[in-house]
């Protein structure tokens, strides 16, 4: 394995009990491989968002996630996007859901995608989009640098032929664990646990977050989170900057 694509054996050790499909994104995702019959998933991860209907092959490089695949879960083989172990047009539509920015080289991975299917679907996000979400913004800062320097919305124009870009926002009850998922249970973002199976807060400097969740702790106890957001309590879901991209023929 390339350095750095096992980094789910350690961050990933509870992704399946932590990490569910959001039943809105897996109805867009669906849409967006257009009915197609053979796929792909790349950065597979335990599966969610693999479609049933289909015939998959997961590709995934962590063995921790590998080995919380479950049962009945397609196929999986270990490896990475950079050097993908299926021959060119091999398959209908190419899956990557939230694991661009995991890529070592995301360029190299995405043109991947492209020869081994004619359409690539990619769940990525858009600074300029996730720059206003109050838990980067009022707390930890230090998400945009962590962001600035990973792969995301713009590598994906640069190298895949787009047809479509679309928002995919975040319902207020989503069922995934991702960072932004809580957006409107700022509580949630206390729990140790919850935030282990967040990479973008797994990965930061930890006495960086303890004390950025002592601050949100505060503010939740004085009303301040509340006041400060007052905007948030009426929406159904919200625009943390996740974009389901089309891309290909
Ligand atoms: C946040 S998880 C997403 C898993 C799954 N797609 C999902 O939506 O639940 C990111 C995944 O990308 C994988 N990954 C990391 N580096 C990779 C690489 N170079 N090629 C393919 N996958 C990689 C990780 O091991 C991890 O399983």
């Amino acid at each position: 394995m390339p350095p750095g694509a096992d980094r789910y054996d350690t961050i990933g050790r509870a992704y399946a009990s932590r990490r569910h499909e959001e039943p809105a994104w897996a109805h867009a995702i669906s849409q967006a491989l257009g009915g197609a019959r053979r796929v792909i998933n790349v950065g597979a991860g335990t599966g969610n968002y693999e479609p049933r209907d289909a015939v998959v092959l997961a590709v995934e490089p962590s063995a921790t996630m590998l080995a919380q695949r479950a049962r009945d879960a397609a196929p999986a083989v270990r490896g990475v996007a950079e050097a993908l172990p299926v021959p060119d047009d091999s398959f209908d539509a190419a899956l990557a859901i939230l694991t661009v920015h995991h890529w070592r080289d995301p360029h190299h991975g995405l043109r991947e995608l492209a020869r081994v299917a004619a359409r690539q679907v990619v769940v990525t996000w858009d600074p300029a989009a996730s720059s206003g979400y109050w838990l980067n913004r009022d707390y930890l800062p230090e998400l945009f640098e962590h962001e600035a320097a990973i792969s995301s919305l713009g590598d994906v124009l640069d190298v895949l032929e787009v047809l479509e870009v679309r928002t995919l926002e975040v319902p207020r009850d989503c069922a995934d664990g991702f960072l932004g998922a809580q957006w409107a249970a700022p509580e949630v973002y206390l729990d140790p646990a919850v935030r282990a199976a967040m990479s973008g807060l797994a990965l930061l400097d930890q006495g960086v977050v303890n004390d950025a969740m002592a601050r949100l702790a505060r503010d939740l106890a004085d009303g301040t989170w509340e006041r400060r957001n007052a905007e948030l309590a009426t929406l159904a879901s919200l625009d943390t900057g996740f974009r389901l991209v089309v891309a290909g023929t």
